[in-house]
C-alpha cells in the first residue's frame, strides 16, 4: 500500500462460510499511532522494545498470519510459533513456514490453534478484520509520517477490556537504562468483539 488510502471493510460481503470462521478466535496484533500509521517503507515507524517484548509473550506458540511483504520486513520465521505467509505468488516458499493464497486458508492452516494471530500488514488486515475476534493495539501516542495505514474499524463493535499506560523509558528522568530507545510513548489497548 503505497497512499494514504484505507484499506475498506466490509462486513455485509460475508458468505455464510466465511461467517462461520467468525465464530473461532482469531486475534489481530498491531502497533497503531494517534494518526493510524502502521508503516514506512516496508518498516515499522519506531523500535519500542516493550511492545516487542510484548509481541513475543502473546505471539509464543501459535500461529502467525501475514502477508509476504510484511513477512519481507520481518526475513525469518520467529522462533516458537509457526508463520503463515498470504501471497498471490502460487510457486512463492519459504523453508519452515506455510504457504496461503487466501485468508480463508490462512484462517484453516491455523485451525488447530486456540489462539490465532493476524500480524498485518495492511493488507491483510483489512483482509481479516470482518473474522477478528480480539484485538491487541499498541496505540502510540505520536504523529507520525508514514505509507501505511491502519484500515478503518467500527469501534462501536470492540469493547475494551484491558489497558494499560507506559512511558518509554528513555523519557523517564531516572531511567538510566542503556536499553532506553528514546521512542515515543504508547497504551497498550485489549479488545474483545462484542457479541
Ligand atoms: N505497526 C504494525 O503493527 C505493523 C504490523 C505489520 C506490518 N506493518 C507494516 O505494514 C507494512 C506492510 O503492509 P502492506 O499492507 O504493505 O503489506 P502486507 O499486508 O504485509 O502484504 C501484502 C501482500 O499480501 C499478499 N496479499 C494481499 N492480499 C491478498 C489476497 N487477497 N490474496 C493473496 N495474497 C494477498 C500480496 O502478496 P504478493 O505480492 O506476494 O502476492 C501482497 O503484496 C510494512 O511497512 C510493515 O512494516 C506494521
Amino acid at each position: 500500500m503505497n497512499s494514504l488510502s484505507r484499506q475498506t471493510l466490509s462486513l455485509d460481503k460475508l458468505s455464510p462460510e466465511i461467517e462461520d470462521f467468525s465464530m473461532s478466535n482469531l486475534a489481530m496484533i498491531v502497533a497503531a499511532s494517534t494518526n493510524d500509521v502502521i508503516g514506512v517503507d516496508g518498516d515499522l515507524p519506531w523500535h519500542i522494545s516493550a511492545d516487542l517484548k510484548r509481541f513475543k509473550r502473546l505471539t509464543m506458540g501459535h500461529h502467525l498470519i501475514m502477508g509476504r511483504k510484511t513477512f519481507e520486513s520481518i526475513g525469518r520465521c520467529l522462533p516458537g510459533r509457526t508463520t503463515i505467509i498470504i501471497t498471490r505468488q502460487l510457486d512463492f516458499e519459504f523453508a519452515g513456514a506455510q504457504i496461503a493464497h487466501s485468508i480463508e486458508q490462512a484462517i484453516e492452516l491455523a485451525s488447530g490453534d486456540s489462539l490465532p494471530f493476524i500480524i498485518g500488514g495492511a493488507e491483510i488486515y483489512a483482509l481479516a478484520m470482518p473474522h477478528v475476534s480480539h484485538i491487541y493495539l499498541t496505540r502510540v501516542h505520536q504523529k507520525i509520517d508514514g505509507d501505511t495505514l491502519l484500515p478503518e474499524i467500527d469501534w462501536k463493535h470492540w469493547e475494551m477490556v484491558k489497558t494499560s499506560t507506559e512511558e518509554s523509558p528513555a523519557e523517564k528522568p531516572e531511567s538510566p537504562s542503556p536499553e532506553a530507545t528514546g521512542g515515543p510513548d504508547f497504551t497498550f489497548e485489549d479488545y474483545q468483539r462484542i457479541k
